[in-house]
């Protein structure tokens, strides 16, 4: 767990400096849910996305890809359930005219969303958060999706609606995908893209916004499985947030209760992570059962039954469903990340101290913010450094060596400042190492690597340099 205790608004202040996440739309005031990644923003998610392709889909023999599109058939969602079903109970107050998600309302007020079949009632008590009103509205179901027309005529037989999730584009191209990959059951088809939800009450930052990314996977298996390879698709994505730097006492799991699984499923675990916000959800695994499939075959007339020419078996596979947002673990990594720190001034024997949230340094000491990213999800991986930017000769070096290294990883090449700035400014976007030519390097062909969570440095031959980083980063 990252020990700092690092608040929403101070990791939010250092995004939008440094150019990780901005408001989308901001020069016209903003759009409320909706977020725009900057430079650094996006290769953090691309780092996200490309660790998540590999491991669930490159490396493995079982798993292949698919990218479908966004605006779908409308008769995906009836079959889904999406349209009938996916709905959030909704509740105004009649005084600040503030509208809420009841369920979240009423949680925040330390009660229950009483439920009685397809309707909601509020329990007795329940006050507007934003100026404590009792005078609100009775919940009611507001269906989740955006609605928009196909073509030019704006009438009920052109609504089509943007995904909510990706997954039901899988289901869609099950027998495609089946008849041409070579597959067979067990066998899982992934997809990463955009899903569009109309949430009530965006909030938390980036947690909770109406336009996201998802990675969903969908695994498809033989009936009576289900338990197993449940079992086995959490333990593995709990090991891959621990690859891409989570540490594992900041993660912990739900595990469904029955009584709140779909009456479908037979199991879900939801992967938690301890925002400073609270302890949320980052991906939800679920034993599906045959539902989306069964579903699909009944709406659209279409067999989505599997045949195993070994056992002379024909069935309808059951499904384990692991499904992560890009935006949630990008913004886990940056609350994990941050963190500020005292350094000693002139004093190499003295250590390192964690800041204390919203105190001065002590005296003797110098502040900075540090992003520690792993490695494998840092946005830029080496930054690149003459020594003094009046030398021609280091910086001739310097430049060529950055020209080899981007080749291979984002990286940042900088003259400007003294040497101690520069490296502060990359502590504060997470670049684990600092490459810096000097005179030495003229004579011996070798640099300074510094280290930015230890902050030591080491000299070596650039041809070992090279090897290392490949070693570390590739
Ligand atoms: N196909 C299953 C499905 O969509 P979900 O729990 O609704 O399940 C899966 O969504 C993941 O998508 C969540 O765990 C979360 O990471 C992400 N997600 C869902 N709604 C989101 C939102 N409004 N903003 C950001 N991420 C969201």
């Amino acid at each position: 767990m990252n020990p700092y205790k690092v608040t929403l608004d101070s990791l939010a202040s250092l995004c939008k400096r440094r150019g990780f996440i901005f408001q989308s739309s901001e020069i016209y005031g903003g759009i409320n849910g909706f977020w725009d990644y900057g430079p650094l923003g996006c290769e953090l998610k691309r780092n996200i996305r490309n660790a998540w392709w590999k491991d669930v889909v490159q490396c493995r023999d079982d798993v292949v890809g698919l990218d479908s599109s966004i605006i779908m058939h409308p008769k995906i969602w009836e079959a889904s359930g999406h349209i009938g079903g996916f709905a959030d109970p909704m509740v105004d107050c009649k005084v600040c005219k503030k509208r809420f998600r009841a369920d979240q309302l009423c949680e925040e007020q330390g009660a229950k969303l009483i439920t009685e079949g397809s309707t909601f009632r509020l329990p007795e008590g329940m006050k507007c958060s934003a100026c404590g009103s009792k005078d609100l509205t009775t919940p009611k179901a507001f269906n989740l999706m955006f609605k928009t027309f196909v073509g030019p005529v704006e009438d009920e037989s052109a609504v089509a609606y943007l995904r909510p999730e990706t997954a039901q584009g899988i289901f869609a191209q099950f027998t495609n995908v089946l008849s041409t990959s070579r597959q067979k059951v067990p066998f899982g088809i992934a997809q990463i893209g955009k899903a569009f939800r109309n949430e009530i009450n965006p909030r938390n930052y980036t947690f909770r916004s109406r336009e996201f990314e998802q990675m969903e996977l969908e695994f498809f298996i033989k009936p009576g499985t289900d338990a197993e390879w449940h079992e086995y698709w959490v333990n593995e994505r709990l090991r891959w947030y621990g690859s891409i730097g989570l540490p594992a006492d900041s993660l912990t799991r739900y595990v469904y209760p029955k009584e709140e699984l779909a009456h479908y499923a037979s199991a879900c675990v939801d992967v938690m992570f301890a925002f400073p916000f609270g302890v949320q959800e980052l991906e939800g695994i679920a034993a599906r059962g045959n539902f989306d499939l069964s579903r699909h075959q009944e709406f659209s007339g279409k067999p989505q039954d599997y045949f195993n020419q070994e056992t002379n078996e024909k069935f309808i596979p059951h499904v384990v469903e692991p499904s992560a947002g890009v935006d949630r673990i990008a913004l886990a990594l940056l609350c994990n990340a941050y963190r500020e720190e005292w350094l000693p001034k002139d004093n190499e024997a003295a250590e390192i101290i964690l800041a204390e949230p919203g105190k001065q340094a002590p005296a003797g000491y110098e502040a900075r913010t540090v992003m520690g990213f792993a490695p494998r999800i840092a946005p830029v991986k080496v930054a690149v450094f003459p020594l003094l930017k009046n030398k021609p000769e280091l910086v001739e070096k310097a430049r060529s060596l950055f020209t080899d290294y981007r080749r291979y990883w984002p990286c940042f090449y900088d003259v400007t400042g003294a040497i101690g700035r520069r490296y502060r400014r990359q502590d504060e976007i997470g670049t684990p190492f600092g490459v810096t030519v000097d005179f030495q390097t003229l004579q011996d062909d070798t640099v300074t690597l510094r280290d930015r969570d230890t902050m030591k440095q080491e000299r070596l031959k650039i041809v070992d340099l090279g090897a290392f980083l490949h070693k570390t980063l590739d």
